[in-house]
């Protein structure tokens, strides 16, 4: 059962304060619980109220009563993590030199797990010396100083300084969270649908839209894997940080994979492969005027998952078994044939271009795991953490 993350957010005096509620709300959406702490000079760019209620949690600062005179201690023993977002020249100069004047300042001195600091100032403060010197001191502390983003400033000048995008801070919070089961692993994953040619402009597809495969990405990143995506066009975005390998036949995609796969340690074959291409493609367009009806040769693709599992050396490889009702005995089948470790069952009246579905996790040796109907974000976290409890022995 997964516990909810705790995350004590430090909000310090920049412009970009207001920002705070709407991190907090994402945060909260990914099951993050946060308690907001304010330093003096915050108190006057973000209304304590909305923290309060974004967050369903009392908001912390220099004015508390006496009876929270331990709060630096209760929060610093609460927290998983402490973001300090946004967070100033000040700050970070206290950061770095252990300076204790205010609540978040001398919660960060007893604090035991990650800091992360996403900074937000001036151009020309960012670039001096003594703002980098100090977040050279921090992050050789262990602490994660984030990037800033460049633009229009608060002040009307261009250039480094901005807060990056709260989405973007959610995100590398959520990483910096997530228990890292796949450091250090190498992992492989094919997406998306595959297109085979008919002519110049026709095009044999599936409805695949990549969601699944972007979502192992993202779990497979924030386990702490080094992640490669080998993907046919697909409608949803991939997340930054992972190689991508853009392909669009079912050969194409083969070729990708036989190339990556000596070098993985998992490898997910989440793509949706054309199981036929036309036996030949038209040069040019066809006409409507060529014929009043046309009929197709197709011709067999091979399959690629099989042709891993014939490789495979060390490698934990898991297939996706997509058919009518999800059945169970089809995917076990399936998993024996193309000799992989795991192989996820879906229904393809609930997986195709849907955000939730229900899915049978297939292990050898083991009972079947049902997980019920949950977007693909949630299964996806899931299916990364049952891969990565797949013992080194098991693999051949
Ligand atoms: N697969 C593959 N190459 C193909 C077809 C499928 O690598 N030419 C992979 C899929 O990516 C998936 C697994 O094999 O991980 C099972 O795919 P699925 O479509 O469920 O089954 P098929 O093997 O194509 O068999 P069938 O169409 O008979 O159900």
């Amino acid at each position: 059962m997964d516990t909810v993350q705790r995350v004590v957010l430090g909000i310090t005096g920049g412009i970009a304060a207001y920002k705070a509620p709407q991190l907090i709300r994402l945060l909260g959406k990914s099951g993050v619980a946060v308690k907001a702490v304010l330093t003096p000079s915050a108190r006057s760019l973000v209304g304590e109220e909305t923290l309060r209620v974004v967050s369903c949690n009392p908001v912390y600062t220099d004015a508390l009563p006496a009876s929270f005179d331990m709060a630096h201690i209760e929060l610093a023993k609460w927290g998983q993590l402490l973001l300090v977002c946004p967070a100033t020249a000040n700050t970070i100069a206290k950061l770095a030199h252990g300076i204790a004047d205010n609540l978040l300042t001398t919660l960060a001195l007893s604090f035991e797990h990650r800091i992360v600091i996403a900074p937000a100032m001036n151009t020309a403060m960012w670039n001096g010396a003594g703002v980098q010197a100090n977040i050279g001191v921090l992050a050789s502390r262990g602490a994660i100083v984030l990037p800033v983003d460049e633009g229009e400033l608060a002040c009307g000048d261009l250039g480094p300084g901005r807060l990056l995008p709260v989405e973007t801070i959610a995100e590398y919070a959520l990483a910096a969270l997530a228990p890292r089961v796949l450091a250090g692993k190498k992992v492989l994953i094919s997406s998306g649908p595959t297109v085979e040619a008919i002519d110049a402009v026709r095009v044999i597809s599936n409805r695949s839209s990549g969601k699944m495969g972007a979502m192992l990405a993202r779990a497979a990143l924030l386990a702490g894997a080094d992640v490669c995506v080998v993907s046919g066009p697909a409608a949803f975005p991939l997340p930054g940080g992972c190689r991508v390998i853009p392909v669009r036949s079912a050969a194409d995609m083969k070729a990708a994979l036989d190339k990556e796969f000596a070098a993985c340690d998992i490898c997910i074959m989440a793509a949706a492969v054309s199981d036929f291409r036309p036996a030949a493609v038209l040069e040019g367009k066809k006409h409507r005027s060529d014929s009043s009806a046309w009929s197709l040769d197709l011709v067999a693709n091979p399959d690629v998952l099989e042709g891993l599992g014939r490789a495979k050396t060390r490698q934990v490889l898991v297939g996706f078994s997509l058919d009518s009702g999800a059945s169970e005995a089809a995917a076990a089948a399936k998993m024996k044939k193309k000799n992989c470790d795991m192989m996820i069952a879906n229904a393809v009246e609930s997986a195709m271009e849907t955000d939730a579905t229900a899915a049978t996790i297939i292990c050898k040796d083991k009972p079947a795991e049902h997980i019920a109907t949950s977007d693909k974000r949630k299964l996806a976290e899931v299916i990364v953490r049952r891969i990565a409890r797949i013992p080194e022995h098991s693999h051949e």
